[in-house]
């Protein structure tokens, strides 16, 4: 068989380095320090969050896959077929991957921040599927989410999968989906959402025995290292995360396990023994709670399903 051609693929905007540099090191000096999520990936780090997702104390991913694989046909009568799929932080594609057959897109295409990753990813999915027509994007839409026009308009169908949204706080959350209901051009939005439960099962889950959300943390900080030509030594900092019930949140921080001077082109900072950098926020949702966010975002029409456990949510809404 001939091979179809690679995806083809955007880089959105060579990441401007100055300013990345800048948000790290800004971060970096806060009273309580701190680096935004987004630097957990990268071609290490997004293979650490594959393997997190095949833990035992990891349940979003499998529960989310049981959860669409039971109630594919009544998720894609609700989303609609045959329009394009817009996968907003794709990683391995394997969600989406798992949807074509009910969904029938007549695009697909897969955004993530891990430009590497995604792009091998693509490559895969394309040789699998030669005749849907594939668009990679490589872009940081946790600030602005502004589709191209190689997406196909009309109705879309956006996809945000395994309860990412849970990166930013509610009134963060609430900003983004107002821009997730304008790209969907009249569609629908497909969001699974991680629910509040048992604060020992949500621990386990961000703080697993063998130590892979400990090593997915401490890698940011090699990504730190590279981005900003900076001397963090992983070995002297410690993975802590943990649910924070009052703001319904797993926090994960990077804690200092003795004091230290990290040095960066033209910078450097002390940290305490102790000392803490926040590395992520991960909210966790009552269901009638996102279904009033996803109102106020302007989607109507809201329908869900959930396991039997009520661990975790999908839900489609109208744009
Ligand atoms: C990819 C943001 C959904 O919050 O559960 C997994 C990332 N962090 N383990 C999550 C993550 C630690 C994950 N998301």
């Amino acid at each position: 068989m001939p091979n179809p051609p690679a995806p083809a693929f955007l880089q959105l905007f060579e990441p401007d380095a100055a300013a990345v540099r800048d948000e790290l090191v800004q971060g970096l000096l806060a009273p309580h320090a701190h680096v935004a999520p987004k630097f957990l990936y990268g071609p290490l780090g997004s293979c650490l969050f594959d393997a997190i997702t095949l833990l035992d104390e990891y349940y979003p991913t499998r529960v989310e896959a049981s959860i669409l694989e039971a109630n594919a046909a009544a998720v894609a009568e609700a989303c609609g077929t045959a329009r394009p799929l817009v996968d907003l932080g794709a990683g391995n594609c394997a969600k989406a991957a798992g949807l074509f057959g009910a969904l029938q897109p007549s695009q697909y295409v897969a955004v993530d921040i891990s430009v590497e990753f995604l792009r091998q990813s693509l490559a895969r999915l394309q040789q699998a599927h030669p005749a849907l027509p594939m668009l990679g994007l490589g872009m940081d839409f946790s600030r602005a989410l502004t589709l191209p026009p190689a997406v196909l308009p009309g109705p879309r169908t956006l996809f945000y999968p395994g309860s990412s949204i849970g990166n930013f706080d509610p009134d963060e959350a609430l900003a983004f989906l107002r821009q997730v209901h304008a790209a969907c051009d009249g569609g629908k939005l497909l969001i699974g959402v991680d629910l509040v439960k048992d604060k020992a099962v949500l621990d386990a889950a961000y703080d697993d025995a063998l130590g892979v959300t400990a090593a997915f943390n401490l890698n940011l900080l090699r990504n730190v290292n590279a981005l900003l030509g900076a001397d963090f030594d992983p070995a002297q900092w410690q993975h802590v995360a943990a649910f924070e019930p009052v703001r319904s949140r797993i926090e994960m921080h990077l804690v200092a396990r003795s004091p230290q001077v990290v040095h960066w082109r033209g910078g450097e900072r002390r940290f305490e023994a102790g000392e803490r950098i926040h590395t992520e926020n991960s909210c966790k949702y009552r269901p009638d709670d996102f279904a009033a966010l996803l109102h106020d975002a302007g989607f109507r029409g809201t329908r869900l399903w959930t396991d039997e456990r009520r661990w975790f949510a999908v839900f489609v809404a109208s744009a």
